[in-house]
């Protein structure tokens, strides 16, 4: 049953602890806590029920790149809803959803020139692993299902994502899960093992290495896909090592595997660039894309794939079996071309390159702090790893993640008025990812809230 017909700050509060189920969200902490309401968005900053204002440094869940509360956006949506508001892309096409895919395919690197529509991200992911597994029975080689990814990375939640996502405690409750889900060692450098744990190269060499040698394990014939991200997000941001990816496009063109670079955060000028893999210069088979796509004006995720992809289902009767019915909706495809319209007028992408290096040095300004043991990333993507002791690098067991953490830092950070992740997801880490308009007053104003509640949490300890 329905109350929400009383409005106000307190009935929305019944109603939201009544009817409404967060995501991820341990729902007994707001038995007693208020469930954070955000009413409105104006640039970087977002508003809660009450009028209070909070700076949003994870872009809502790494998507606001243009920010919040743009009209021309919204207002682009609202003309298509008008127009068209909906037709499906099985059989049809739009001209929304046509002029992106052509626009994406320019946008995008080689030869990624056929676009896939989806939703979300977890839909982009899972499609990029069917269409590996059918491209590969349609071309002779049917045995090759399996898909590789890195340790603690999150790829999505659907059971094919998750078969491919890296974290073992969400995946827990789900098994028996899609097989042939095979991990590798992540990027993370600050962890690295001790006979690599001096020379970066070395390292990212070794981690390269080590999809080779998952490779032969597996036996090559059964190995579809590789899927990595440009900057591994979860565990709190791991870059590539130098020659990382040069080596990893190697090996799986050595085997036969496809590289698939999960975007989903890193493209859209996170890292400076229209796509993460342009960073960092390599040539994916498939990227996956969502979030940023329409900086979250509406929803819209996909695949960029490669014209050899597509080959074996232009001639015949041979289709890619698999669709769903609001993939590249015609509102969604508009905010996306009209949200890359601010990415071009405003030069989000020169804004992020030119500012980058400031925002780290802001952030790193915090190395000073007894609990900060590492900051890291590219772009306008940082983690902030939380240690007990900085010269040995120990971490937080378990009881102690959870004090400082859930009990501590996330509602500490809140009440304070920065959005931004505080995640244990791998080892503690802050996660910021604010919109891309962000500078150097909004760097502060993070630098700032994030001392003063990370001295507190210290001293909690
Ligand atoms: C790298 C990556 N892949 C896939 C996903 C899943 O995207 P969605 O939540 O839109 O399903 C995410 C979500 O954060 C992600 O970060």
């Amino acid at each position: 049953m329905s109350e929400s017909d009383q409005t106000g700050p307190d009935s929305l509060q019944r109603a939201a602890k009544r009817n409404l189920w967060l995501h991820f969200t341990r729902m007994s902490a707001y038995r007693d806590a208020d469930v954070p309401v955000i009413v409105r968005g104006s640039g970087e900053y977002v508003y809660d029920q009450r009028g209070k204002r909070y700076l949003d440094g994870l872009a809502g869940l790494f998507v606001s790149q243009i920010g919040h509360g743009r009209a021309e956006v919204a207002q682009a949506g609202a003309r298509q809803a008008a127009e068209l508001a909906y037709f499906p892309l099985w059989s049809y096409a739009h001209p929304r959803a046509i002029e992106l895919a052509e626009r994406l395919a320019d946008l995008a690197p080689g030869d990624l020139n056929r676009v896939f529509f989806t939703t979300s991200g977890s839909e982009a992911v899972e499609s990029a692993w069917k269409l590996a597994k059918q491209y590969f029975a349609a071309t002779g080689q049917p045995g090759r299902y399996k898909v590789l990814s890195r340790a603690i990375a999150y790829h999505g939640t659907s059971m094919g994502a998750l078969a491919i996502t890296g974290l073992p405690d969400i995946k827990a409750p789900f098994e028996p899960l899609p097989p042939g889900g095979v991990r590798v060692p992540n990027t993370n450098f600050y962890r690295a093992p001790g006979f690599v744990a001096d020379d970066w190269t070395a390292f990212g060499r070794w981690a390269a290495d080590e999809i080779e040698r998952a490779i032969l394990r597996e036996g090559p014939e059964s190995v579809a896909a590789v899927f990595l991200e440009p900057v591994q997000n979860s565990g709190g941001c791991f870059p590539p090592p130098p020659g990382y990816f040069a080596r990893v496009r190697e090996i799986c063109d050595r085997y036969g595997v496809l590289l698939v670079s999960d975007e989903v955060i890193c493209a859209f000028g996170r890292l400076g660039h229209y796509f993460g893999s342009q960073r960092y210069g390599y040539q994916p088979d498939i990227i996956t894309f969502a979030k940023g796509v329409t900086s979250g004006y509406a929803p819209l995720g996909g695949m960029l794939v490669s014209d050899r992809l597509i080959e074996p289902f232009t001639e015949g009767p041979r289709t890619f079996l698999h669709g769903v019915t609001f993939a590249g909706h015609p509102v969604s495809a508009a905010v996306a071309l009209a949200n890359l319209d601010v990415f071009e007028k405003e030069d989000l992408l020169g804004n992020v390159r030119a500012n980058e290096g400031a925002f780290r040095a802001t952030l790193e300004r915090l190395t000073d702090l007894p609990i900060v043991g590492e900051v890291r990333g590219d772009g306008y993507f940082y983690g902030i790893e939380l240690v007990k002791d900085k010269a040995t690098r120990l971490t937080f067991d378990d009881d102690e993640s959870e004090r400082l953490l859930r009990g501590f830092l996330s509602p500490a950070l809140f009440d304070a008025g920065l959005i931004c992740r505080a995640d244990d997801r791998g080892d503690p880490v802050i996660q910021l990812a604010p919109p891309l308009t962000c500078t150097q007053a909004h760097f502060d104003e993070m630098e700032q809230i994030l001392r003063a509640v990370l001295s507190q949490a210290w001293s909690r300890i």
